[in-house]
């Protein structure tokens, strides 16, 4: 009996530690966040460092949210979306591009960051090759690292017009052992806007080495200046069977970003395969949600065309006063809702930003935080009201004057 007991005496268990896999654990955490930690608590600060507009959405959306959820529309849906918003989303690509979509071609997701995933998950498998056009979001960039791909990245650099890709760069950085090129236009941060001649030529030369191209056109209704409905776009010149994939959001061109809904725009032949990675995702976007998309795309144009105009002005009066401000460089963004600028002589973007808080009551994006090509640069947001703007502007020139003259005395 005695002998029985000793050997079952229990040892202690084994403590193991406690951590996430290292493709997690080495992922950094938001510098943008940083930033905004250090502002929490104060009232008095202008905060432009987020990428979302200051305006509620709009209530024709709303409202048609809300008498979904009183018809009951609460229960599973479809893993790819309902079949009447995919109607309209197939209705609307098709408006806006010049040619024809099947349903069978669009998938909605819940958001623009989950259409990524989606579509990331379903190409690339861990060692898989990924080539961005940088700086960029900094979750294009980690989503394909999460799944254990090698990203590769070619930086847009500073022009005298405003950012410019080195096309022939990005097309050697594309070889037959890539498995997928993200290019995003226009672009966060920098509001960059690839050409139609640059979509040809990428598109031929994904065409002939088979490569993924994946476009996130979050920002494609975000053009600033006056006449085009959206920027230029591979599916305007790829057809159906192309290996391309669009990933896209109602957050910022009909103000809902709180709503979670996006969309994805891929061959038929995935259609199925799309459906499969949903269902362990979210595995479907709620109807009710789903109805205030159907709202937005039905009615929002007009509202999409007054916001357009309205980041126009935003950027015109941003651009030209930070062009006005002695040692700041700030190329002019064709698309979006940013502006990325630097201010000479500072090139600690984290450090600078930081500052700017505790200095000037300032609350500004650090370009670090989309990349190491972003370092030395900030984010400015102008997707905001025109006192606010008009506050933070006067309060960057007077900061900037006052560290030119400390410098100098
Ligand atoms: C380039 C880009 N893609 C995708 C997204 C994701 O948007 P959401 O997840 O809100 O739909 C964002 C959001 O800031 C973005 O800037």
């Amino acid at each position: 009996m005695a002998e029985q007991q000793e050997t079952c005496t229990l040892e202690a268990p084994a403590r193991w530690p406690l951590t996430a896999r290292a493709a997690i654990s080495d992922l950094p955490a938001s510098k943008i966040r940083e930033i905004a930690n250090a502002g929490f608590g104060r009232t008095d600060l202008v905060r432009f460092w987020f990428g979302e507009s200051n305006r509620p959405t709009p209530d024709y959306i709303k409202r048609a949210a809300v008498e979904a959820i009183d018809k009951d529309a609460v229960f599973y849906t479809h893993n790819n979306g309902r079949e009447d918003l995919r109607e309209v989303l197939a209705g609307y690509l098709g408006g806006l591009h010049g040619r024809g979509f099947s349903t069978q071609r669009t998938s909605v997701t819940s958001s623009g960051v989950s259409a990524l995933m989606i579509a990331l998950q379903t190409l690339i498998a861990p060692g898989d090759r990924v080539v961005l056009v940088t700086p960029i979001w900094p979750n294009i960039a980690q989503i394909p690292e999460v799944l254990g791909a090698h990203v590769e990245r070619v930086a847009v650099s500073p022009g005298p017009a405003g950012w410019e890709l080195d096309l022939d760069r990005l097309l050697d950085a594309v070889t037959p052992a890539t498995r997928v090129l993200i290019i995003n236009s226009p672009g966060n941060p920098t509001g960059w806007t690839i050409t139609r001649a640059q979509q040809q030529a990428i598109l031929d030369h994904c065409r002939r080495l088979g490569v993924w191209i994946l476009s996130d056109d979050v920002y494609e209704r975000l053009v600033l200046g006056e006449g085009a409905a959206n920027a230029p776009s591979f599916f305007a010149l790829a057809d159906a069977r192309d290996r391309l994939i669009g990933a896209n959001s109602f957050s910022k061109a009909w103000l809902m970003t709180g709503w979670r809904l996006g969309w994805l725009v891929a061959p038929e032949e995935l259609f199925g395969e799309l459906g499969k990675v949903i269902e362990f995702n979210t595995s479907c976007v709620p109807g009710f949600i789903q109805s205030a998309g159907i709202a937005a795309l039905a009615e929002g144009e007009p509202h999409v065309r007054a916001l357009q105009h309205e980041l126009t002005a935003n950027r015109n009066k941003v651009l030209a006063h930070l062009s006005a401000m002695e040692g700041v460089e700030a190329p002019c963004p064709e698309g979006g809702m940013y502006a990325f600028f630097r201010i000479r002589g500072h090139g600690d973007s984290v450090a600078l930003a930081r500052r700017l808080v505790a200095e000037a009551g300032l609350g500004l994006a650090p370009g670090a935080a989309f990349g190491p090509e972003g370092e030395g640069w900030l984010r400015w947001c102008f997707a905001a009201g025109g006192t606010e703007l008009d506050e933070g502007l006067a309060r960057l020139a007077r900061w900037v004057s006052d560290n030119r003259r400390k410098e100098q005395e």
